[in-house]
């Protein structure tokens, strides 16, 4: 069975004072609550690089893990701007997205770039949440399953992963990003069914059967439930929602709901 995963993305939010009260709040809530432990699923939160290490230092002995909204594709050198993985590595950061449509549109982050990060993220055993989703025009062409099988074709390519301990997958279709928009859990879970098929034929269907794939797009704590209780949706990735504690962990405690429900 595949432990569902509850991942937020901060995005550009949250200074070092707002990070401490918004982990200590959630950690709070999660100990409070007294969730079953073996239907809570994995937590992660991802701060902007600066809040990293406040978050980090929060969360130790708690159920919340750190990580990072991006990463350098680059070891080290003359790279302005850049954060690399030993970096991270060395604030404990556990895992680090990449491919965020954020980054691939506003920031033009390509194929080729993605494919890199990928690349460099198995080199350094930095766990990875592989993000991809369609356009609006794409969904409206019938384009869907096509585009986001090519993006996992394209970030995956020479990469060689052997284990679902590597990465995680989340699909977004941009235009539920943000918006509160939805989309069909029915139709999440087909769009994700498309991407493990297409795992499967790119790896093996017993790699693709144990990969995470998350939805992500307006999740809120009234949608968590519907679209855990789909057969492929393993959790999600959600950015507004994850900036109050009681937003969040309405979601966490939604997922970990479902996850006795479902069993
Ligand atoms: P949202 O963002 O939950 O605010 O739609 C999701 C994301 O960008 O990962």
């Amino acid at each position: 069975m595949r432990k569902p995963l509850i991942a937020g993305n901060w995005k550009l939010n949250k200074k070092i004072s707002e990070t401490k009260e918004l982990v200590s709040e959630l950690s709070k809530l999660i100990q409070e609550s007294k969730l079953d432990a073996k239907a809570l699923p994995e937590i992660i939160v991802c701060p902007p690089f600066t809040s990293i290490a406040a978050a980090a230092e929060l969360s130790n002995g708690t159920d919340i893990k750190v990580g990072a909204q991006d990463m350098s594709q680059f070891d080290s050198g003359a790279y302005t701007g850049e954060v690399n993985i030993e970096m991270l590595q060395e604030l404990g950061v556990d895992s680090v997205l990449i491919g965020h449509s954020e980054r691939r549109v506003i920031f033009r982050e390509d194929d080729l770039v993605i494919n890199a990060k990928v690349k460099q993220a198995l080199k350094s055993n930095m766990n990875f949440i592989l993000c991809c989703g369609e356009e609006l025009d794409t969904r409206e062409a019938g384009q869907t399953d096509s585009w986001v099988e090519h993006q996992i074709e394209k970030a995956l390519d020479g990469n060689s992963v052997n284990s679902a301990d590597q990465f995680t997958i989340a699909y977004e279709p941009i235009w539920a990003i943000g918006t509160g928009k939805t989309c069909d859990a029915t139709e999440a879970n087909r769009v994700i069914k498309v991407i493990r098929a297409k795992l499967a034929a790119l790896t093996s269907q017993e790699l693709a059967d144990q990969v995470r794939i998350l939805y992500g797009g307006s999740v809120k704590p009234n949608t968590i439930e519907e679209q855990m209780s789909q057969s492929d949706i393993d959790g999600a990735l959600v950015g507004g929602a994850s900036l109050k504690a009681q937003d969040f962990f309405g979601i966490i405690q939604g997922c970990s709901h479902a996850t006795i429900h479902n069993v």
